[in-house]
């Protein structure tokens, strides 16, 4: 009764949610297992940023809840933000469910289950649905603990909860909350620990980085406490390579800019939400900055690293998005050159401002926009690929490609490399000769001056 699968939807920080989960059940004596159909208990945690998400996940508890019915000591649980979204409703939908948990209530999983398999063993009244969704002060303090992967090369680590903007079309300030910040101690020993462990890249999380600390820790010289955090985590030995996700317009100041040209180890790459590249519709959506600023910081941060990657996020269909504002907002898109982007076509969600926003837009016209920009983005990429041709590329290799017998790794750039190598080599930093590209990947082979690995 103790085997435990977790299927995660969404975000980074909803898979690194799932495995303090994974990591406080272990410590609970339960085995964490990845094949659903060997498990006693299946735990989805859950996404509701689009509709799409929410269907998924409520077609696989329906799905799950047959199992149920043959076996009635299964446990099926719902956690994260489509728990915190929907709430109760979500019984009247599920009514299999055993458990409902809420985004600030991962670290209590370990109590409900041992309550839930004690009262399926007979040793209790059956309950129904165990529902825990109560906000938690210090939340943002229980999300610490590591699985320890063998050979894991890099790590993500969570800094903040919450997010206290209100883009018009965004469900996360409802699902996570509002923003709350980790002292830096408690990080940096996170990262010290990991490091310890062989762990050689870092990607700090959290939903609007850029507010990190804000309300809690003071600025110093000049620094915000998120580029103080940048600062001391650069000093750790071991680590090789800081990243995080996601920074807003809004806070990228003039010290973080800074940051990029003074520490060695922060990845020349970043992913910075842009949402549209129309004034009008920044300020439907309720995005507090303008295209012209947008810009500001993308040539100030390539005054300080010349090669710097860009990736974004960027929703087509807003509501009142005109072919007119979206040819401008693509026009802004191919300009700025995203070496990467994650584009969505705008999902309704309830209770937000821009559910009863007039003129919606309809599902084909997402479509077609959706592609216009897919075809925007695979040509730069596959440009800036080609111009890496010939050079030689930094890459941290992360291990076997799913395909072959070849190896996978990630330049600085977040690029993904695909090479002949060696088990041995993983973890490792080496250098690549790059001769052919893909938009999406670079193949080369390895520069191996003066080591003898094969
Ligand atoms: N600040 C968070 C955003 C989380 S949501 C972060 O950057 O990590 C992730 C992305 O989903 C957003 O940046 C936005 O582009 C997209 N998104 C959010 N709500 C959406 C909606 N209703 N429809 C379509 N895309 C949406
Ligand atoms: Fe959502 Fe905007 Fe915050 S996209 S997570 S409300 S910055």
């Amino acid at each position: 009764m103790n085997r435990v699968f977790i299927k995660t939807y969404g975000c980074q920080m909803n898979e690194r949610d799932s495995e303090q989960v994974a990591s406080s059940l272990r410590d609970r004596g339960y085995s964490v297992v990845d094949n659903e159909f060997d498990a006693d208990v299946v735990l989805l945690n859950t996404c509701s940023v689009r509709d799409q998400a929410e269907q998924k996940a409520i077609g696989k508890a329906g799905y799950l809840s047959k199992r149920k019915r043959e076996n009635p000591n299964f446990v099926l649980g719902v956690m994260g933000c489509m728990a915190q979204n929907r709430g109760e409703e979500l019984i009247d939908r599920l009514p299999d469910l055993d458990l409902l948990v809420g985004t600030q209530k991962f670290h209590r999983v370990p109590d409900h289950l041992d309550h839930l398999i004690r009262s399926a063993n007979g040793q209790g009244p059956r309950p129904s649905t165990l529902v825990d969704l109560d906000e938690e002060a210090d939340s943002q303090n229980t999300i610490r603990d590591h699985i320890g992967k063998k050979n894991q090369v890099s790590a993500f680590v969570s800094i903040m909860q919450g997010c206290n903007m209100n883009c018009a079309f965004c469900i996360v300030p409802k699902t996570r909350g509002s923003e709350r910040s980790r002292p830096i101690e408690h990080i940096i020993e996170e990262v010290e620990e990991l490091a310890a462990n062989g762990v050689k890249e870092i990607t700090f999380l959290g939903q609007i980085v850029t507010s990190y600390g804000r309300r809690e820790f003071p600025v110093v010289d000049g620094k915000s406490p998120f580029v103080q955090l940048l600062e001391k985590t650069n000093d750790v030995p071991g680590i090789e390579r800081i990243r995080f996700t996601s920074p807003h317009p809004r806070g990228f100041k003039q010290d973080l800019v800074e940051a990029y040209r003074d520490l060695p180890k922060l990845c020349e790459y970043v992913h910075l939400p842009l949402q549209a590249g129309c004034d009008k519709t920044l300020r439907a959506m309720n995005r507090p900055y303008t295209k012209n600023r947008y810009s500001e910081i993308v040539n100030s941060l390539r005054a300080v690293v010349p090669d710097m990657y860009f990736s974004t996020d960027i929703i087509v269909g807003f509501p009142g998005e005109t072919e007119e504002d979206f040819s401008e907002s693509a026009a802004f898109f191919a300009d700025i050159g995203f070496d990467m982007a994650y584009i969505f076509k705008y999902s309704i969600r309830t209770g937000t401002p821009a559910e009863v926003m007039p003129d919606q837009v309809p599902q084909e016209e997402k479509e077609r926009r959706n592609q216009v920009l897919l075809e925007i983005l695979s040509r730069g990429s596959l440009q800036r690929n080609e111009r890496l041709i010939g050079t030689t590329q930094e890459v941290l290799v992360e291990g076997p490609a799913k395909r072959g017998d070849a190896y996978t790794g990630k330049t600085r750039g977040f690029r993904n490399a695909i090479f002949e190598a060696d088990e041995r080599l993983v973890g490792q930093l080496v250098e690549l000769k790059i001769d052919r590209v893909t938009a999406s990947s670079l193949y080369g082979e390895l520069v191996l001056a003066g080591v003898d690995t094969f």
